[in-house]
C-alpha cells in the first residue's frame, strides 16, 4: 500500500503500470529525482546507518558519516552519551569537524572559531563581545537558538542509526522481528574492528541498493562463489524479507550442496581454477544454524555480512547522481583467539573493492549506468521468482528483494 504523500512532485515520473516489477531507468539519472531523494527519502521516516558504536569508545571521540548528501558528525561526549549532528556550522554554514574522526572537548569551527560542546551547543563565539568596546554581537544574541542541528539517534546491537524525522518509529520495529533476530545473531556480540575502507563506485546508490539484494545474480556473476561453492543456488537456504519489504537476508547453508544440474549450463560454473592457498576456506562453525553464507539488507544503505568466518559491515552513500561511496569494516569479536583473528582477516579477502567476490560489484553497476544512458524512457524487468514482494524460503533464484527496495522506495518517494 502507498503511503499518501503531500506537496508537489519536483519530477513528473509516473511509475509503470506493472509496478515493482518495472524500474524506470530515468531514476538512475534523473537529477530532479535525486534531489527529491535528499528530502523525501534520507531526511524521511527512516533509519540512516551512521556508523559502530567501538568506532567512539571514549569520550570525546568523534567520526564522520552522512545522511544522504547532509555531512554528519557522531560524537561521544564526556557522560558517554551518543549525538549526531548535521557538520554545519550555525553561523555560515562551514563544515565544522574536518577530518574523519578524532578526539576533542570541543567543536570548533576553523572559519571564524565558533565552538560546541559534544552535543552541539553553542560554548562561545569569538570576538561576541567586539574587540576593544567596538563591534561584537547586537546586545540580544542568544547562544541558545544556535547550536548544531541534531538528529534523533538510536544504537542497536552496537550500529547507530540517525533520522531527521520525528515519525520514525524505533529502530526494532523499523526493522521487524526477523531482521532483528539476525543482526543479533552476526552483531549482537562483543565485536572488535579489525579494519575498514572505502571506495568509489561509478552508479547511482540505488544500483549498489538492488545489486546486495540480488540474490539471482550472485553465483552468476561471481565465478568464485560458484567455483569454490561458497555460496550457490543449489545448496538449502532462502531470501527472507522484512514485513515491508524493505530489508532482506539472502542466506545459504554450505553443507547441504546439491550440485543440481541446472549448474551444467551455467558459463560461471565452469570456470576451472583453483587456489595457490586453500585455506583461505578453512573455517570453523560458528552458528548451530547451519547457515554459511548471510547477506542482509537494511533499507536503504547498509549491509551486514557474515560468509564462513567473515564478518562485515558494509554502508554506502550517494556522492552524486552517479556516484557513490562504499565503505567496508571488517568485524572479529573481543574475545577471538590469534588463529581466529587471521582466518577472519583472511576471509575478508572475499569482499571489499578488491575482494574476490565482490570486485564484480565495483564494475556491474557502473555497467547499468552506461547501459541505460540515451533509455531514460525505458525500464528494467524484474519477474525472476513472481510477482511479488514476499519471502522466498528455499529459492533465491529471485528478484522478490529488489522488488521489495523498490516498493520501500516508491512509498517514500510518492511514486
Ligand atoms: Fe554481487
Amino acid at each position: 500500500m502507498d503511503v499518501p504523500v503531500t506537496g508537489n512532485l519536483a519530477t513528473d515520473l509516473v511509475w509503470p503500470r506493472d509496478g515493482v516489477t518495472r524500474v524506470p531507468f530515468r531514476v538512475f539519472s534523473d537529477q530532479a529525482i535525486y534531489a527529491e531523494e535528499q528530502k523525501r527519502l534520507f531526511r524521511g521516516p527512516i533509519w540512516n546507518f551512521l556508523c559502530l558504536e567501538i568506532e567512539i569508545p571514549k569520550a570525546g571521540d568523534w567520526r564522520l558519516a552522512t545522511v544522504g548528501e547532509t555531512p554528519v558528525v557522531v560524537t561521544r561526549d564526556e557522560h558517554g552519551m551518543i549525538h549526531a549532528l548535521v557538520n554545519r556550522c550555525a553561523h555560515k554554514g562551514a563544515l565544522v569537524c574536518l577530518q574523519e574522526r578524532g578526539n576533542a572537548k570541543a567543536l570548533t569551527c576553523v572559519y571564524h572559531s565558533w565552538s560546541y560542546d559534544l552535543a552541539g551547543h553553542l560554548q562561545s563565539v569569538a570576538f561576541r563581545h567586539g574587540v576593544r568596546g567596538k563591534g561584537g554581537m547586537p546586545e540580544d544574541f542568544d547562544p541558545a537558538q544556535h547550536r548544531l542541528e541534531p538528529l534523533r539517534i538510536e544504537v542497536f546491537c552496537g550500529l547507530v542509526f540517525g533520522t531527521f524525522s520525528e515519525e520514525t518509529v524505533p529502530v526494532e520495529d523499523y526493522l521487524g522481528e526477523t531482521m532483528a533476530r539476525m543482526i543479533r545473531r552476526n552483531l549482537g556480540r562483543k565485536l572488535r574492528m579489525l579494519g575498514m575502507h572505502s571506495q568509489i563506485i561509478h552508479n547511482n546508490w540505488k544500483l549498489y541498493a538492488e545489486n546486495v539484494r540480488d540474490s539471482y545474480h550472485a553465483t552468476l556473476l561471481h565465478t568464485f562463489y560458484t567455483t569454490f561453492k561458497v555460496n550457490r543456488l543449489d545448496m538449502d537456504g532462502g531470501m527472507l524479507l522484512s514485513e515491508d519489504g524493505r530489508h532482506s537476508i539472502s542466506y545459504a547453508k554450505r553443507d547441504t550442496l546439491q550440485q543440481s544440474e541446472e549448474y551444467q549450463k551455467v558459463h560461471a560454473a565452469q570456470y576451472q581454477s583453483a587456489l595457490a592457498a586453500p585455506e583461505l576456506l578453512d573455517s570453523w562453525t560458528e552458528f548451530e544454524d547451519g547457515v554459511t553464507h548471510c547477506i542482509q539488507t537494511v533499507f536503504p544503505t547498509l549491509v551486514v555480512q557474515n560468509t564462513l568466518n567473515s564478518l562485515a559491515v558494509r554502508f554506502f552513500t550517494p556522492r552524486g547522481i552517479d556516484k557513490t561511496e562504499l565503505f567496508w569494516i571488517y568485524l572479529g569479536l573481543q574475545d577471538d583467539d590469534e588463529a581466529q583473528t587471521r582466518t577472519r582477516l583472511m576471509q575478508s579477502n572475499l569482499t571489499g573493492a578488491a575482494g574476490l567476490v565482490s570486485l564484480e560489484d565495483g564494475c556491474i553497476n557502473e555497467f547499468v549506468q552506461r547501459g541505460t544512458r540515451g533509455s531514460e524512457d525505458r525500464n528494467a524487468f524484474l519477474e525472476m521468482g513472481g510477482r511479488d514482494v514476499a519471502s522466498s524460503d528455499g529459492s533465491r533464484a529471485t528478484e522478490t528483494g529488489i522488488r521489495g527496495f523498490w516498493k520501500g522506495y516508491r512509498e517514500l518517494m510518492g511514486f
